[in-house]
């Protein structure tokens, strides 16, 4: 028997409970042992849940029981995550995760107490929900040099910016359609503000370039700015707007940042939309990999952790390595960082604003006379903000363009 405790029973943990019961056969049939769930560990009580005798409030109960191989860390935050998972690593259990607030801020240095403790951190649900990406990334993928990853990593951002542009909602009525189906939270500033999508791309990009990618390195922008008038534009050039994660191996510095791209129609990452997620993974052998599905929700999260279960219960006693050293990544200079912009500028100002930075098309709203969207030459990201401070008067918006 192999016995997993579930610290947290809120969606994502009883969403494991959930399959665990249901696709006992196939468990135990990939496990060649069963599976159950031993403890679930919350603040709370359960009366007239199937579980509700396994509950316990007190995790020295699982630190203390040697029974226990696996636990599945769901309970959110950092704190006592942290906390609870060092403390079961070091006595040589295995933790699964979904947190990546936990896995962005202490991955390295909790991969290292599992190995020094013959057990595993595995965190497949932490980035894209229920897409296997990780896994892929590291083994399937583990012949080549990654060459960039681009993602589209955050499902409430992706559904808010998808009925923006189908149906010409602006941001604060789609920020509230959102919360109101659950996507959103009353306190959206993980997901709108880019954060969530910033731990996930510095998560990825640990694992393709083998070292630390500081997400708090990584340039974040959310998409609080982004109107119903920019997809307009967006229309008019073809493309879409898109909240992507993005980061690129220059030369074994790494490029990294999130913020609202034109992602062309041309691009697999504009069919990607409503709550879905979309990773493309470009390999130096293999070219372009792209992986799609539900970045959310509750058996989506949860199968992924119930497959490092799996993984866990197959290399009892081993540590399943990581390819993620104990070095930070040296990041590429802003004078090295480049890229296309789209501006939307004052109609009077446009010359001036040729003038410093190159222009390569402009775009034109009839109901917005007063102004004029222009796309730039590919210039570096010093050589932008340079010139968007100067003329700050004169921007109405920018996005830049993948
Ligand atoms: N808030 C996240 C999202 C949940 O919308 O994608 C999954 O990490």
């Amino acid at each position: 028997m192999i016995h997993v405790a579930l610290l947290g029973y809120g969606t994502v943990g009883s969403g494991v409970a959930e399959i665990i019961e249901k696709n006992c056969k196939e468990l135990s049939e990939r496990c060649s042992d069963e599976v159950e769930v031993k403890y679930i560990l919350d603040l709370r009580d359960f009366p007239g849940d199937p579980n509700e005798n396994k509950v316990v409030h007190d995790i020295s109960i699982i630190e203390n029981d040697p029974e226990i191989d696996i636990a599945v860390e769901a309970m959110g935050g950092i704190g006592k995550a942290y906390e609870f998972t060092k403390a079961l690593l070091s006595r040589s259990v295995s933790v699964c995760t979904s947190n990546k607030a936990v896995v962005a801020e202490y991955g390295v240095e909790l991969l290292k107490i599992a190995k020094e403790n013959h057990c595993s951190y595995l965190f497949e649900a932490s980035v894209g929900g229920g897409i296997p990406i990780l896994r892929p990334l590291k083994d399937c993928l583990g012949a080549e040099r990654i060459e960039g990853i681009t993602g589209i990593l955050n499902g409430t951002t992706n559904y808010m910016l998808t009925k923006m542009d189908e149906e010409g909602c602006e941001y604060d009525a789609v920020l509230k359609e959102a919360q109101a189906k659950g996507y959103a939270e009353q306190n959206p500033e993980a997901d709108v503000c880019g954060h969530d999508a910033c731990r996930k791309i510095a998560i990825l990009s640990s694992l393709a370039m083998g070292k630390t990618v500081n997400y708090k390195n990584v340039h974040t922008e959310g998409i609080t700015n982004i109107g119903k008038n920019d997809f307009e534009y967006a229309k008019k050039l073809n493309c879409s707007i898109k909240l992507l994660g993005l980061s690129r191996d220059i030369d074994g510095k790494c490029l990294a940042i999130v913020a609202p791209f034109m992602v062309s129609k041309d691009s697999p990452l504009y069919g990607v939309r409503g709550v879905f997620n979309g990773i493309m993974v470009k390999g130096n052998m293999v070219g372009d990999t792209l992986f799609y599905g539900q970045g959310a929700g509750k058996l989506a999260t949860a199968s992924a952790i119930v497959s490092d279960i799996v993984e866990c219960a197959n290399n009892k006693g081993k540590t399943i390595e990581c390819p993620w050293k104990d070095e930070d990544v040296e990041f590429v200079p802003d004078e090295k960082k480049k890229f296309e912009y789209f501006i939307r500028v004052k109609r009077e100002d446009l010359n001036k604003i040729s003038e410093c930075i190159g222009v390569k098309d402009t775009v034109s709203i009839d109901s917005l006379n007063d102004e004029i969207g222009v796309v730039s030459e590919k210039v570096s990201e010093v050589k932008f903000y340079e010139m968007k401070n100067r003329f700050e008067g004169s921007i109405v918006n920018f996005v830049r363009f993948l």
